[in-house]
Formats: C-alpha cells, sequence, structure tokens
C-alpha cells in the first residue's frame, strides 16, 4: 500500500491554476523522484502535499489518512517531513535551536543521533544558522527534518547551489537514509545522482505528470530525458 498518495491534484495561486491532475504514490521505504525543467509545478506539488497551499480538487493520503487541506503542523504530525526550497533554517537561532524547534519525539531520531549522522552539525552546534555555509545548511534542514521522525522525508532541491564534494556527501547520507528504510520524495536537476538513489521518477511539465517510471525505463528510451529534462 502507498505511503503517500496524490490523486488528481489541482493547485495553484489566487485563480492561476498551475498543477492539473498530478498522480504520484510513495511507497514505505521507496526513494522517488519528481523532475522537470524550471517552473513546471514541483515546488507547488511538494508545498500543497505539505498543506501549505490548498488544492481546488484532488485528494492527498498519507497512511491510510486524508490529509488533504490539512493545517501543515498536523502533516507534519502525521509524518512527512520537509527539507523546503532554499532550505528556510532559521537564520537567527544556533543549530541546536534549529534542531529542536519542530523536533517531535516520538521515534529514534534524537539529537544525539542527528549528530552522528551529521558529526559537522554537532563541530557546529552553537554557530548561528546564518553563520553556516551552504552545505552546512542543508545538513541542518535534513536534520531538522529528521528531528520530526518522519515516516516520509520530501527534499525539494536536494543539492541545488552545493559544490561537488558536497553534494556527493548529501546524496551518500540519503542513500544511508534510504538502505534504513526511510521514504524518499526528491526534487533536484541531478539525473546521474537521483537515478542512483531512487526507484521511480515522475516528470512534471506544465504542471502535469508528462511522464512517470523506472529508472531502467528513463535511460532506455533517450528521448524521455532529451524532451522534458534538458534545457
Ligand atoms: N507564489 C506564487 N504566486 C504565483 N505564481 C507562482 C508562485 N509560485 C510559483 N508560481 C508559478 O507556478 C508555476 C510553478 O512553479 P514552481 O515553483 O512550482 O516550479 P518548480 O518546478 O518548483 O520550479 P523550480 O525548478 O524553478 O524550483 C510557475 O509558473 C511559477 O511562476
Ligand atoms: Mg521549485
Amino acid at each position: 500500500m502507498s505511503l503517500l498518495h496524490v490523486e488528481k491534484l489541482q493547485a495553484g495561486y489566487g485563480s492561476a491554476k498551475v498543477l492539473f491532475d498530478i498522480c504520484l504514490s510513495v511507497k514505505a521505504g521507496e526513494a522517488v523522484s519528481l523532475m522537470g525543467r524550471n517552473g513546471m509545478g514541483k515546488t507547488t506539488t511538494v508545498k500543497t502535499i505539505m498543506g501549505l497551499i490548498k488544492p481546488f480538487e484532488g485528494r492527498i493520503t498519507f497512511k491510510g489518512t486524508d490529509i488533504t487541506s490539512a493545517a501543515p503542523y498536523r502533516i507534519a504530525q502525521a509524518g512527512i517531513g520537509l527539507v523546503p526550497e532554499g532550505r528556510q533554517i532559521f537564520p537567527t537561532l544556533t543549530v541546536e535551536e534549529n534542531l529542536r524547534a519542530i523536533a517531535i519525539s516520538r521515534g529514534k531520531w534524537t539529537l544525539k543521533l542527528v549528530y552522528d549522522f551529521f558529526p559537522r552539525l554537532l563541530e557546529r552546534s552553537s554557530y548561528l544558522g546564518s553563520q553556516l555555509s551552504g552545505g552546512e545548511q542543508q545538513m541542518l534542514a535534513i536534520g531538522r527534518a529528521l528531528m520530526t521522525n518522519p515516516s516520509l522525508i520530501i527534499l525539494d532541491e536536494a543539492t541545488e547551489g552545493l559544490a561537488p564534494l558536497i553534494s556527493a556527501e548529501i546524496w551518500a547520507k540519503l542513500a544511508e537514509l534510504k538502505g534504513e528504510g526511510e521514504a524518499i520524495l526528491v526534487i533536484d536537476k541531478n539525473i546521474g545522482a537521483l537515478s542512483k538513489l531512487v526507484d521511480h521518477h515522475t516528470i512534471l511539465e506544465k504542471g502535469r505528470v508528462v511522464w512517470a517510471g523506472s529508472d531502467f525505463d528513463l535511460h532506455t528510451d533517450p528521448n524521455i530525458v532529451d524532451r522534458f529534462l534538458h534545457l
């Protein structure tokens, strides 16, 4: 059974519709990508799943419960952890305060485990959010999401703007999380890195799912990448 199930989702801003009948699913323990060029609706999809935008139509269920239009804190409580686009860490709070700010203690993830997972965060625990490098901020955003003990973690731009070595570190950490059974929905522009991590891809174009399939299928037909992903 699907952990997250999005059915015919339509959403947008004001009266402008941006998403048209989006369908996607993530099963327990599975990693799924959401790809597409700039402005195709990836962040809008994520924001709607997280309750930050109210959909016009459609249904979102998580663990079999209808969470369509639920308040964002309810969705976090239900078990979806978000690493938002732009990271959105609290700049005037310390690393440790950021980690504690939205924590939900109900599972294995504790401050200690997050520090074990990202030793750099322990080294920087008393730094302010604003004093961190981009890579450290992304580690903090992931650590903060883990502190909610999510059943599904959603990353909107997992490695955007990060140096190659730091990106590689983030991808390795995501692989580790997947290896531990964490379900992941990930947005990124690095198709090679996504291919190594995910079981299933979903491609959006102008707010519609134009292709969905396995990584094998994606690479079997080179037209797909050219048509929907290359600039
Ligand atoms: N706050 C907003 N108000 C009005 N329109 C918006 C708003 N945010 C996004 N849009 C529009 O919605 C569409 C989808 O944007 P969205 O941010 O979901 O794309 P994206 O796939 O995440 O792009 P990117 O890869 O650049 O992050 C775009 O046409 C965008 O201009
Ligand atoms: Mg986006």
